[in-house]
């Protein structure tokens, strides 16, 4: 919106709420127009379609926990799948040819070295990595039969918030991520973080990864519309980009981090580690740098300040409204 798009939001709050866009037109001073339908929903997305001239898509409607995958696995292949396929048929019956996927580094696996580039081998390692993959081969498939213009953005690990402390991370239930479950025990809703796993082959035993603040990986989604805004081919391109500062950080790292900016210890214990979990994952974000013109600018300091901002002003997440 402050790039100056119209924006035009489709969700069935499954995972959010509506709050969050009156956050947005309070920093943006400008309103999204708002339809809380499933997308799988093909008569109900098609009328947003008939109701809006659309240039072009951003896809990030999807579930995205890798445990939750594990143990739902039907669930993750219904909604991701279903959801991306009834899309794209929409969007080709109203010949609207540019899309940016929300797509993940768990299309990496445990990758033999660090940093990750968009070249490396894929190896899925659970339903949710192998949803975000299958999206991606539909789209490869379909850019090369079509005019379709497509950017998958491979997302590391997105934190922080915006830096008015309006909106934020809010996840239902107990957080499965580690930023949100560090954030709710300082506020005091959770009593203890455990540490999966102390015995890595990394800096400090503990995992790594590359952690990426929230407004850095929007500001790429900009970054990649205008990508293919101008590209007005006949054939399809489908060009595939990392979306992360190129630097790891250990659990360890990010507690100590965020413990200079709370001022105060977090509570924490070192316990067995998650399966499914790899040691060491970051990225290489150089493509996206020379392609697009796009880069991390914001340090782990931002990502720990702008959530503490976000958990203290919001000590209930959205429901505080
Ligand atoms: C980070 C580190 C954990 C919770 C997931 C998805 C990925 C992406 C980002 C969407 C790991 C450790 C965590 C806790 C902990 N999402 N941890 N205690 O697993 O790297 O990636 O979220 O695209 O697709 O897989 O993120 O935040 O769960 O874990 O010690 O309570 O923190 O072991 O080392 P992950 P995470």
């Amino acid at each position: 919106m402050q790039a100056d798009y119209d924006v035009i939001v489709a969700d069935n709050l499954s995972n959010s709420v509506d709050t969050a866009l009156e956050r947005v037109k309070e920093i943006t001073g400008k309103t999204a127009f708002f339809y809380q339908i499933d997308i799988r929903d093909k008569a109900a997305l098609t009328e947003v379609f008939n109701q809006h001239p659309i240039d072009a898509v951003i896809h990030m409607a999807g579930l995205k926990a890798v445990g939750e995958s594990c143990a739902e696995p039907l669930m993750y292949y219904q909604n991701n799948l279903d959801a991306s396929m009834i899309l794209f048929e929409v969007m080709q019956s109203f010949s609207v040819n540019k899309v940016v996927f929300s797509s993940s580094a768990t299309v990496y696996g445990d990758p033999d070295t660090v940093p990750i580039t968009e070249d490396f081998p894929l190896r899925m390692m659970n339903p949710y990595g192998r949803t975000k993959y299958m999206v991606e081969e539909m789209l490869r498939d379909i850019t090369l039969a079509s005019n379709m213009q497509a950017v998958l953005l491979r997302y590391f690990n997105p934190i922080g918030a915006h830096d008015s402390g309006l909106i934020g991370e809010d996840p239902h239930g107990i957080p499965n991520n580690l930023m949100p479950y560090i954030a709710q025990v300082a506020i005091g809703q959770r009593e203890k973080l455990s540490v999966f796993g102390g015995d890595y082959p990394t800096v400090d035993g503990t995992g790594v990864r590359d952690y990426i603040h929230v407004v850095d990986l929007a500001k790429g989604h900009v970054k990649a519309l205008e990508r293919i805004a101008e590209t007005e081919t006949k054939q399809g391109q489908c060009l595939t980009y990392n979306l992360g500062t190129g630097r790891g950080s250990s659990v360890i790292e990010v507690i100590n981090a965020f413990e200079k900016v709370y001022g105060d210890k977090i509570n924490y214990e070192i316990v067995e580690r998650r399966p499914g979990d790899v040691p060491e994952y970051f990225a290489n974000p150089q493509l996206a740098n020379e392609e697009m013109g796009w880069r991390a600018e914001k340090s782990l300091d931002d990502m720990m300040t702008d959530t503490w901002r976000w958990q203290s002003q919001n000590p209930n997440g959205y429901k505080d409204d």
